[in-house]
This record gives C-alpha cells, structure tokens and sequence, in this order.
C-alpha cells in the first residue's frame, strides 16, 4: 500500500521494481520486517519525537488533510494508552513496526485504553479503535480494551470498524466482552488473533470474512453474536482459522463456548454465520450454537453453518438450529466481500 504524495515518488519507482522481482515468489511479501516508516508516512514514536513527528497516534491522525487523498502511518514501537477515533474521508493505511510481518506474533505496537458501553454512552463509543471510514488498513497493532468482566457494563470493545473496504492484518484484538465490531460494510480480517470471552465478534450489517485467524475464548460465552438488519443481512464467515482455549482463560471455560448465537431477529432477514475449514477446540460444547436467551431465542430464521472443521470441537450433537453444510460454495471471500474484493484486500495474507 503506498503513500500517493509527492515525498513518495522515489520509493514509488523503486516499489515497482522491487514488486515486480518479489511477485514472482508472495510469501516474500508477507514475511519480512517493517523497521522503517514506507516513504511518505507521517511517524509516530513514544519519545523522542523529531520535528514533524507525533507522540500519540491521534495527534499524528489529527494532522492529516480532511481530503480523499491516500495516505500512511508508521508507528514505532511502544505501549499507546489512548483512545484512536479515525474518520478522514481518504484511504488510510496504518502500519505497526514488527519483524516478521507475516503474523501479529511480533507486534511490538500497543494501543491501550479502558472503557465499557455503559461508562461511554455505547457499544462504539468504548473501543480503543473507532474506524468511521471506507478503505482503512491496520497493519500488525495490537489492540486493547483492559475494562475487563463486570456483571453490567461490560460490554467494552476493542474495534468499532463502521465502513466498507477495511482490511485488518495481522492484528491483535483483546477485550473481554464484545471485543471487535464488524458493524457495517464488508471487511476482511487476515492472520489477525481475537480474543474474549462474551459476544466477541459481533455486528448487525457487516460482511466480514475472518482468513486464518486465531480466536481465543478466556471465558464461557458465544464467540459470534450477528444480527440481521433490515436492509440486508449481516454475515460473518470464518475460514481456516484456529478456535482454541485462550491459555488464560478462566477455569470453567471449556464446555460453556458456543460459536454464536443470534442477537435479533427479523422474519424477513436471516442471521449468517459460517465456520469453515477450521480447527475447533475441545472447549466448544457440543450444541456448537446457543439460543439468544430463554425468553428471545431468535433462532427461527438462523443459518447457522459449518463445513469442513476439524478438531475434537468439530463433532457432537448439535443444536436443533444449526446446518451442517455440504460445501462452503455460496461462503467464498467473492460471495460475502463481493467479486472485486482483489482490488482492496491484500491477498498476500490468504
Ligand atoms: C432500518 O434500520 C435502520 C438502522 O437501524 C433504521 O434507522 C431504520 O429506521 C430502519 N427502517 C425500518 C423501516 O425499520
Ligand atoms: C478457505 O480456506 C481453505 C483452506 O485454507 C482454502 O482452501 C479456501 O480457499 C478458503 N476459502 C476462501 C474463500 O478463501
């Protein structure tokens, strides 16, 4: 992703060159370090800040023209306790410094920041990150919301991605409840780690397709929680990804995750969410899916897919309301992100 400015056409040439020698083999892409800010990045780093450098991640997005033009964010290493709100109407790239760009293993940035819904006014309003915005990309960040588990109130996210064409990679997501919001648009998160116990990937328009991610239960809970809007149908699909037992989950997790359940309903519209082609943990219950509550189940119009799974959370018996699928045709990356979504996704992370 490049910096369109006139301090990037150098490295713009030399981008070509390198691109055209690196295409020919893609792990090359994925693999390497990102040390130093891309030509034309505005570069945020704890101390120490140089002239026309930031301090805070919003200061350095503050700085930026309230136009459509295309720009980029190098933030160097370090903990970032702020909250980060991003509305500028130009594509906007974030990259995070790491050595091993391939996985958010190596992610030496962390944006911190404690809040829940109730102490901010709504679930959005809490997120360490609020995306308000099409064409974003977040490069190896970590992402926290430290609120924690309270009985009320604890919805505290650690995402509120609003906006079409957004791409995560190689992120890493932390809260407890509600952790990322895929609210609407269609958006892609790749190689990206999603932990939390309640709710944790949730949405009402969004179409989101999660590719190879890892997404850790730290408590008993349902990992997806989608509702339909009344307009078009919310959908998540998980694909190639790793559903594990977080190592600090709370003892009592395993047996009590659910991989979703249905947070409204409408008679005209259909709750969707996919698991395919991935590994379940042993910590899944064998319902696999939950009911809203007793008194609202909203299961009458689920679909509620698996297809492909392996792993000892993979079998049971399951609810009444789920499908197992016989193909995942009709839950490709084409079908929930639309058939140009090569021209904004970064498939080096498929
Ligand atoms: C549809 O949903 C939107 C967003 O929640 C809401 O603003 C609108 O009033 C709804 N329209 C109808 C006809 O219910
Ligand atoms: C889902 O993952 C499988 C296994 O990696 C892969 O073969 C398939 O192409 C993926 N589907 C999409 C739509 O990317």
């Amino acid at each position: 992703m490049l910096c369109l400015n006139s301090n990037a056409l150098l490295s713009l040439l030399a981008f070509l060159v390198w691109s055209s020698i690196v295409s020919a083999s893609p792990h090359l892409m994925r693999r390497g370090s990102r040390t130093n800010p891309p030509s034309g990045s505005i570069v945020v780093r704890p101390r120490d800040a140089a002239s026309g450098e930031f301090t805070t991640i919003q200061a350095a997005v503050n700085s930026l023209p309230d136009d459509s033009s295309s720009r980029c964010i190098f933030i160097y290493p370090g903990t970032y306790r702020e909250q980060v709100t991003i509305s500028r109407p130009g594509p906007l790239t974030i990259y995070g410094y790491t050595t091993d760009t391939s996985s958010y293993v190596r992610n030496s940035v962390t944006v911190t920041y404690s809040a829940s819904a109730g102490q901010a006014g709504s679930d959005c309003a809490s997120a360490t990150l609020i995306v308000n915005k099409a064409d974003f990309n977040l490069y190896n960040v970590n992402l926290k919301n430290t609120f924690g588990r309270s009985p009320q109130n604890g919805q505290a996210l650690a995402v509120c991605a609003s906006g079409s064409n957004q791409g995560y990679y190689g992120v890493r997501f932390y809260s407890y409840q509600d952790t990322v919001l895929a609210e609407t648009g269609v958006q892609f998160y790749g190689r990206c780690y999603i932990e939390g116990a309640v709710d944790f990937i949730f949405g009402q328009h969004g179409h989101a397709f999660f590719h190879k991610n890892t997404i850790a239960s730290i408590g008993p809970g349902c990992i997806t929680a989608d509702g339909p809007s009344n307009s078009t149908d919310g959908i998540f699909v998980i694909n190639d990804s790793r559903i594990v037992l977080s190592s600090h989950a709370t003892s009592g997790t395993s047996g009590h995750v659910y991989l979703g359940r249905p947070w409204e309903e409408y008679a005209r519209y259909v709750n969707i969410v996919v698991f395919s082609n991935s590994y379940l943990g042993s910590h899944i219950n064998a319902a696999g899916w939950k009911q809203w509550s007793t008194a609202t189940p909203n299961t009458a119009h689920v679909l509620f897919g698996e297809y492909g799974n392996s792993g000892p959370g993979a079998s049971g018996s399951r609810a009444s309301f789920a499908t197992k699928l016989s193909s995942d045709t009709g839950f490709g990356i084409a079908n929930i992100l639309g058939s140009n979504y090569g021209t904004w996704v970064d498939t080096s992370y498929m």
